[in-house]
């Protein structure tokens, strides 16, 4: 059975026996809507998308042909991650396009956030598009589309990306196997599956990915910058039980520098800005309480291991005045 809005009634996904009876049914009805045909499908990483895969190769297995486009905006390990469980555990017919070249190349000298923005989604649809025409007989397009997208997009708030702004003359049906589901549903769905929990409860990440957190023109230093101090405080978060706790954390190099010393000589070098907080629906957000302690490791370790670094900062903002991320 397919359903276009989320029945009134339905309860909600809270456990693995719903959330099996759940994933039947959605093959089921994913079968009677493929038939033969291929699935194309755009997979990031997050949530959403991985589930989707998960349940569309439990489906139709090789039909299904995911594309990974690594815009070299990932966290550390991302890319490695969806080729390991999709690729290697799951089977998944996974086309994997490192295009951290095309990407940055277009980016360089850019300044403005919206533009930069406008460049990273607007080359994403563009190798996502020239991977797509490379296949033959793919009849339809899977979205990871879920139920507040729906919701928000009937308010008005934002617009629902049907069809991922393909060119015209890329006509793909779509399959949206988890629109009716809420965000927590699609987590139980996606342990039942089989998805590791570091892809299940990852932390939201933007779209333009690390290159938001990387304000100004993006140079490849500073972007490495970044991606490492975000791996470090990834690991000691884990390590000190904030992680599942605290509901966005990250790591932000502004395009500046300011004297400090380093084995006993002047440096002239960035300083790494964490951000920390905690939220219902990220319209306003608080400061976690992070303990000093730890973020004095943190400054120690991440002075010491990230190149071109030499101050750690704590971002203790709320939002509002602040945003969440740093544009
Ligand atoms: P702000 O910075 O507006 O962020 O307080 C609120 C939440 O939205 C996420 N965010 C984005 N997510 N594409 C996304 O998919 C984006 O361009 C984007 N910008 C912000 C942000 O990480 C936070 O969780």
């Amino acid at each position: 059975m397919t359903f276009d809005r989320r029945p009134e009634n339905m309860e909600r996904i809270t456990t693995p026996e719903l959330a099996e009876q759940f994933i039947r049914e959605s093959v089921d009805s994913l079968r009677a809507q493929i038939g033969g045909d291929k699935v194309l499908l755009a997979l990031s990483g997050g949530v959403d998308s991985s589930v989707v895969a998960a349940l569309l190769i439990r489906a139709i297995g090789e039909r299904l042909v995911c594309v990974h486009v690594n815009h070299g905006l990932l966290r550390k390990g991302e890319p490695e991650q969806v080729i390991e469980v999709f690729r290697n555990q799951m089977k998944a017919n996974l086309i994997y396009v490192d295009a951290t070249d095309r990407f940055l190349d277009k980016l360089a000298g850019v300044t403005d956030p919206e533009e930069k923005r406008k460049i990273i989604g607007g080359e994403f649809i563009e190798v996502f598009a020239e991977e797509a025409r490379k296949l033959d007989g793919i009849k339809f397009l899977a979205q990871g589309t879920i139920w507040p997208d729906i919701l928000e997009s009937e308010r008005g708030i934002k617009a629902h990306h049907n069809a991922g702004g393909l060119p015209d003359d890329m006509k793909f049906e779509l399959v949206e196997p988890v629109k009716i589901l809420f965000k927590d549903e699609v987590r139980e769905v996606g342990r039942a599956l089989g998805l590791p929990d570091g892809m299940v409860y990852r932390q939201p990440f933007p779209g333009p990915g690390l290159g938001v957190r990387c304000p100004g023109a993006i140079t490849r230093d500073r972007l490495e910058a970044v991606r490492e101090s975000d791996a470090i405080l990834r690991e000691e978060f884990a390590k000190n039980g904030l992680e599942g706790k605290v509901w966005q954390y990250f790591t932000v190099v502004p395009d500046f520098r300011s004297t400090g010393i380093k084995d006993g000589e002047r440096s002239f070098e960035w300083p790494v800005i964490i951000r920390a907080v905690n939220t219902r629906d990220a319209m306003t957000a608080s400061v976690e309480d992070v303990p000093f302690p730890l973020l004095c490791r943190l400054a120690d370790r991440i002075t010491h291991e990230v190149r071109g670094v030499n101050r750690v900062l704590f971002d203790v903002t709320p939002k509002p005045t602040a945003t969440i991320e740093w544009e």
